[in-house]
């Protein structure tokens, strides 16, 4: 009986410590919030039962009592019992101690007749128990509702969003705080006054300001007043003033070289570690990689020059990189015998171009998990200024804007929301949105949305709401199933229409990956649940050129190529995430290519004995998808992706995928030239047969062109 208990309690306590080590370090499933006490209490009981720690001293005792009477002077009924318990302790080093069974008795929690072993396992157990409590309840307790803080939003070539949090001090239900500004020049300019923000307690001390009548691509720095005082108070946050800088002015054809950074899904301390509630590792290692500021770091070699290196050395298209290269005027002749180490070479004398700003795809905050607090306006708020009060983001937001979407763990998990913005958890969830990460992005083109587009120089973006429009693909007749809602892919097509030939890439950001090949619940919440709308857009897609998509959500790395056949561009989509949270490892659930196929002419190209040419052309069937790299380790990921149109001849677009903070894959897209027309009226530059394409899926463009 007490040695099946034994067993029991061993098997138990070793189930135990795995939940707990799979809960904190691997994947912070829900369901473990309830089975790690469970397994807590089975071990305590098992254990109490098995080899009760009171009987067993009483056996002891009987040993000691021998000891005892070779000691005769410390005898006692009372004062005993007392020694006793020193004594055991005396007694048992004596014994034989084996380090095998010890350490068995530990790691495995095999029964053990010395106690000190058996409360050290206690110990361990009791500890596991509080960090799992520690990981749970710090997101309620350390509540954030003090934070300060302001970051850079959307930022176009004559104004910038900034976004400001500041608690009164005092009890007062109001709090005016004014931004003054300047421009950052040599000699020091006026501060000048900006906007007012109304901080109240209604919108939790928050607001986003708008900052008007800018420079393009000025540098310009900016901090807070006291409105509330006579004389002008200079806040003490933040320390230095915060600056930033305009983007260009997008109808010069000058072409346009900077970096940006693409990622998603993150949650502080993220693989658990003890006492560090507020770091989010991930936001460390880009603040790293953004600015290197350790000095071995700024020494010879920086990483980022030396990453760029490696990007080149290790990059298939290393022809293609010396082309661009040397087009540039910079670099020495480069000798053909020998094409990769002049490569790397200009590579390091090519400064990286300025990383202008982060776009954040969603799953900012993890409303549900590991635990769901409910769905009260309180409880999404906390979240957020949790992630704001981190001050491994601090180092990010206050230096890079970034502008945001929220994919479903902002709400809910796999949340639909069927264009119903008062179905449940939707308003909460979303006035948190609001109010933290969504009103500093660019203004959607209706009143109310959280879909939005902007441009950096001649690059073209639009964010997708991928949550709040999509039908509920269970209940629903299939064809009439979206991901987008009318109005939102309207304005897709709209936007798709003025940039095809406005601007040279065309960047997608959808939440959720626009590839089928992810399977799993992907399936049903991926746009793999959407085939005819997919199916529609992306025949839009491929009749721009350079469009690339960008996703996260499934915490894997992944590049996916679309095929257009013989009719159209070539789609690219990359998918990032996380920024910082689990992965799951061993399981890989993308699929390598689409059974779904287009046909595609290749020739080939004969060459007979007698030296004539003949050129051969067939069609073959490729798949309609296809992977062309899967990398799904890497608890924190995010891709710096560089614009480069400065040859208009040879536009390119440069991939590099860090995980963990090291570059762990390079990507080289050739985008193909286009020649830019300056658009004077939308709707002009939509073809009539694409309005046809519209009517087809019921949308009536002539309400948005
Ligand atoms: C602040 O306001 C609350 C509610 O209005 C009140 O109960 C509290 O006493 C006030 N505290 C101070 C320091 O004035
Ligand atoms: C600030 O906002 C509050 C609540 O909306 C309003 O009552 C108050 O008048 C506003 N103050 C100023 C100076 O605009
Ligand atoms: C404002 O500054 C003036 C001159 O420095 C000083 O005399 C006055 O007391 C200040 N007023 C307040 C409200 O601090
Ligand atoms: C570089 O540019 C300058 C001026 O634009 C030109 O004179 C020179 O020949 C160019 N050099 C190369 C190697 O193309
Ligand atoms: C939207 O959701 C709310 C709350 O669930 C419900 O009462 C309402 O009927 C829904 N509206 C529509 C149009 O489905
Ligand atoms: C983009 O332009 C090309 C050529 O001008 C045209 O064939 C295509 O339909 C356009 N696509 C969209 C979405 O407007
Ligand atoms: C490819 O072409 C063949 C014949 O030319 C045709 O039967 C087939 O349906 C085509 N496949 C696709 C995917 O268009």
């Amino acid at each position: 009986m007490s040695a099946t208990l034994a067993t029991a309690s061993s098997a138990v306590s070793t189930l135990y410590r795995i939940v707990v080590y799979l809960f904190l370090q691997v994947v912070p499933k829900s369901e473990a919030k309830w089975l790690i006490p469970i397994l807590y209490i089975l071990y305590v009981a098992t254990s109490y039962f098995s080899t009760p720690l009171f009987n067993r001293v009483a056996v002891v005792k009987e040993e000691i009592v021998a000891v005892q009477e070779e000691k005769p002077e410390e005898n006692g009924d009372i004062v005993t019992d007392v020694a006793v318990v020193e004594t055991t302790a005396v007694v048992s080093v004596p014994e034989p101690l084996d380090w095998k069974s010890a350490l068995s008795t530990v790691i495995f929690s095999v029964p053990s007749p010395v106690r000190a072993l058996r409360l050290a396992n206690l110990a361990i157990n009791t500890i596991l128990l509080f960090a799992v409590i520690e990981f749970l309840a710090v997101p309620y307790f350390d509540d954030a509702s003090g934070v300060v803080y302001t970051r850079v939003g959307a930022l176009t070539p004559d104004a910038a969003k900034i976004v400001v949090r500041y608690p009164p001090s005092a009890n007062s239900t109001e709090n005016l705080v004014r931004l003054s500004y300047r421009q950052v020049k040599s000699s020091p300019q006026a501060w000048r006054e900006g906007p007012i923000a109304n901080l109240t307690a209604e919108n939790d001390w928050v607001q986003t300001v708008r900052l008007t009548g800018l420079w393009p691509t000025t540098t310009y720095e900016y901090r807070f007043e006291d409105v509330n005082d006579a004389n002008i108070t200079v806040l003490p946050y933040p320390a230095e003033p915060i600056r930033f800088r305009t983007f260009p002015d997008s109808r010069l054809h000058s072409g346009s070289h900077f970096r940006f950074i693409a990622s998603s899904c993150m949650t502080p301390n993220f693989p658990y570690a003890p006492l560090q509630a507020r770091r989010i590792k991930g936001l460390d290692l880009l603040a790293d990689y953004l600015w290197p500021s350790k000095p071995e770091a700024i020494s010879s070699s920086s990483p980022l020059v030396s990453s760029l290196s490696e990007s080149v050395s290790s990059t298939v298209e290393a022809a293609a990189t010396t082309s661009i290269a040397s087009s540039e005027n910079t670099t020495s002749p480069a000798p053909a015998s020998d094409v990769i180490p002049p490569v790397a070479a200009t590579a390091v004398e090519k400064p990286a171009p300025p990383t202008e700003f982060m776009v954040f795809m969603g799953d900012f905050i993890y409303a549900d998990v590991p635990v769901y607090f409910g769905n009260d306006i309180e409880a999404y708020r906390r979240l957020y200024r949790r992630n704001y009060n981190s001050p491994s983001f601090r180092k990010v937001y206050e230096r890079l804007p970034i502008f945001h979407t929220y994919d479903d763990h902002e709400i809910i998990n796999n949340f639909v929301g069927q264009g119903n913005s008062s179905q449940e958890p939707f308003p909460n969830a979303a006035d948190a949105f609001s109010l933290y990460n969504a009103n500093a992005n660019y203004d959607s083109p209706a009143e109310g949305q959280y879909y939005y587009d902007f441009r950096y120089g001649d690059a073209a973006f639009f964010v997708l709401d991928t949550r709040r429009y999509r039908s509920d693909i269970t209940s629903e007749d299939p064809t009439t199933h979206t991901m987008l809602g009318d109005q939102q892919l309207g304005a897709l097509y709209n936007w798709l229409g003025k940039v095809n030939n406005t601007a040279v890439f065309k960047f997608i950001v959808t939440s959720v990956p626009f590839t089928s090949l992810w399977t799993h619940d992907a399936l049903t919440d991926s746009w793999a649940g959407f085939p005819v709308e997919k199916a529609t857009l992306l025949s839009a897609l491929q009749s721009v050129p350079n469009v690339i998509l960008l996703s996260g959500d499934r915490h894997e790395f992944a590049a996916i190529e679309y095929e257009s056949g013989d009719h159209g561009h070539n789609v690219l989509e990359i998918s990032t995430s996380p920024m910082s949270m689990f992965y799951v490892p061993f399981i890989r659930t993308l699929r390598p290519r689409s059974e779904e196929v287009v046909n595609k002419t290749v020739e080939e190209v004969l060459v007979a004995e007698d030296g004539t040419k003949e050129v051969l052309q067939y069609v073959v069937e490729v798949p309609k998808e296809k992977v062309i790299k899967y990398i799904g380790e890497g608890n924190y990921k995010w891709s710096s992706i560089e614009v480069d149109t400065r040859d208009p001849q040879h536009p390119v677009v440069r991939v590099e995928i860090m995980i963990d903070g090291k570059p762990a894959y390079h990507l080289e897209v050739l985008g193909k030239p286009v020649k830019l027309q300056i658009s004077t009226s939308i709707g002009a530059l939509v073809p009539q047969s694409f309005k046809g394409m519209l009517d087809k899926i019921g949308i009536k463009p002539s309400k948005w062109f």
